[in-house]
């Protein structure tokens, strides 16, 4: 084993209990008989997962020799700057595929909240900004922030030849030359916004071709990982057991959610009003949103979130029409129509899928709920919350809603708890 591969044993073994189900008081007020055309559509439309998406810029998305090699990369330690952190520090099997934690915690602490990894090859964007398109892109960027690994592009370049050169080449052809020091230093990257940052004058002193060969290793760096975490499928759950049922005309859906549920349900998609957001098979209609969020402690007083997300991901080298992308400019998805800096995606952030919601606690972009309860308390007092900057969603309410009912909603959202589909995938490599 690598001297810094210290697999995540201690994280992996068990995963943590079950929530227990809300008792949920019960209330009259929404019945099972009674759905509108435009609910019977909002649970039509939670179908049960599929495949993940096409990565148009990742040829070796579906390949299992790619999806076993990132599952190696995603638990090692050695792609950090003092060897303590793997990407699955922040996302850890045990929490569903999150930390536990409100800001995440690497080499130092992070601006915002560690969302899960789990389904996310089922989303079109990543991150909370969504400032990358495909998860390839989106594995680059905790490498080099220097709050998470604290590591650097020609360092992981190193580190795939010293440990991983076989299984690389075997996907990617060789290595450049890494051996030869005059050309590529041990550590290297682009710092934008700091010229004098020894590791942007090392960048700087490499020559192009160079500095492409080794963003070429990093970007399939990405693509590895990216074919592992489309093995991170959830587990089906009795919602869509509920929604086949009631989608074969019982409106009961084959008792499969029990009555507070069923209720709970039935408020998701009617009166509360969560589905106009949290809608389809994720839960989640995978757009930016600005839903009045104060900005806790220890984070920026103003996060512009998507305002700032999109030119990010129209700028980076690393998107589906880069050079480092494998889709030839076809298949991209939005990004060729991304429009940037729109004034409504001040303080927007992507609505989160909610299959597995209660495993993932703390909530929001910077973790500024701990429990869902007191996200629903959020939703149903929402007037009292004034976003810190941009315009809160206006079609955003208070919702007029008992105890019993906010009971309900809480009893449904916790059946939304989803193993990972294949645990094998979900362990650390050794266990395999
Ligand atoms: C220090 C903790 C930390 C480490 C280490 C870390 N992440 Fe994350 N991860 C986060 C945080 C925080 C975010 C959200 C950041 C944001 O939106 O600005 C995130 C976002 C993500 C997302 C996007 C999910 C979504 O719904 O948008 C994925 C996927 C992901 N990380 C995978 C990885 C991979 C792969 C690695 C290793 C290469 C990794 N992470 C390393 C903390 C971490
Ligand atoms: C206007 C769209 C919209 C509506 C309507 C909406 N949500 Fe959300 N929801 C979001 C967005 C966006 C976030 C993330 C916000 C952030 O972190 O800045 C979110 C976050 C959440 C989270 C936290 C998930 C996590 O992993 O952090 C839960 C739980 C949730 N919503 C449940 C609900 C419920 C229940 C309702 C109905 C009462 C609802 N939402 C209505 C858009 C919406």
């Amino acid at each position: 084993m690598q001297p810094c591969s210290r697999p995540l044993l201690a994280l992996i073994a068990l995963f943590a209990a079950a929530i227990s189900a809300l008792s949920g008081c019960s209330t009259d007020a929404a019945t099972a008989d009674t759905w509108t055309e435009q609910e019977r559509a909002f649970v039509a439309a939670m179908q049960p997962l599929g495949a993940p998406r096409p990565s148009a810029g990742n040829a070796v998305a579906d390949d299992p020799d790619a999806a076993k090699l990132g599952h190696r990369l995603f638990f090692d330690l050695c792609f950090s700057a003092d060897g303590t952190v793997g990407c699955a520090t922040c996302h850890q099997p045990e929490h569903g595929f999150a930390d536990g934690k409100a800001l995440a915690e690497g080499l130092g602490t992070a601006t915002r909240h560690a969302p899960t990894a789990l389904g996310a090859a089922w989303q079109p964007w990543q991150f909370w900004d969504g400032r990358a398109d495909s998860l390839w892109m989106q594995a680059l960027g905790p490498i080099e922030n220097p709050v998470e690994h604290g590591f650097d592009r020609v360092a992981v370049a190193h580190t795939l030849a010293a440990h991983y050169k076989p299984e690389y080449e075997a996907l990617f052809g060789p290595l450049p030359p890494l051996q030869d020091s005059s050309r590529f230093p041990a550590h290297a990257r682009p710092v934008d916004d700091d010229p004098k940052h020894p590791q942007q004058q090392a960048w700087a002193a490499m020559t192009e071709a160079d500095r492409d060969a080794v963003n070429r290793v990093f970007a399939n760096f990405g693509k590895a990982i990216e074919a592992y975490e489309r093995k991170l499928k959830p587990a089906p759950i009795a919602l869509d057991a509920f929604v086949a049922a009631f989608v074969a005309g019982d409106d009961a859906g084959g008792g499969h959610l029990d009555a507070s549920a069923t209720r709970g349900l039935h408020l998701f998609v009617g009166k509360a009003g969560c589905a106009f957001c949290h809608s389809g098979p994720r839960l989640s209609n995978g757009a930016f949103h600005n839903i009045g969020l104060a900005q806790p402690e220890g984070t920026p007083a103003q996060d512009r979130g998507r305002y700032l997300g999109t030119g990010q991901v129209l700028a980076s080298v690393f998107n589906c029409l880069g050079p480092y992308s494998d889709a030839g400019g076809q298949g991209c998805g939005e990004l060729p129509y991304l429009v940037d800096k729109e004034i409504v995606m001040l303080g927007a952030f992507k609505t989160p899928s909610l299959r597995n919601v209660a495993k993932t606690a703390p909530y929001m972009h910077a973790g500024q709920y701990a429990t869902l309860g007191e996200v629903v308390e959020h939703y149903r007092h929402i007037e009292d919350h004034l976003a810190p900057i941009g315009p809160r969603e206006s079609f955003l309410r208070n919702l007029d809603m008992t105890d019993g009912e906010r009971d309900d909603l809480l009893a449904f959202l916790h059946t939304l708890d989803a193993e990972p589909a294949d645990s094998a995938w979900a362990s650390p490599p050794t266990q395999r």
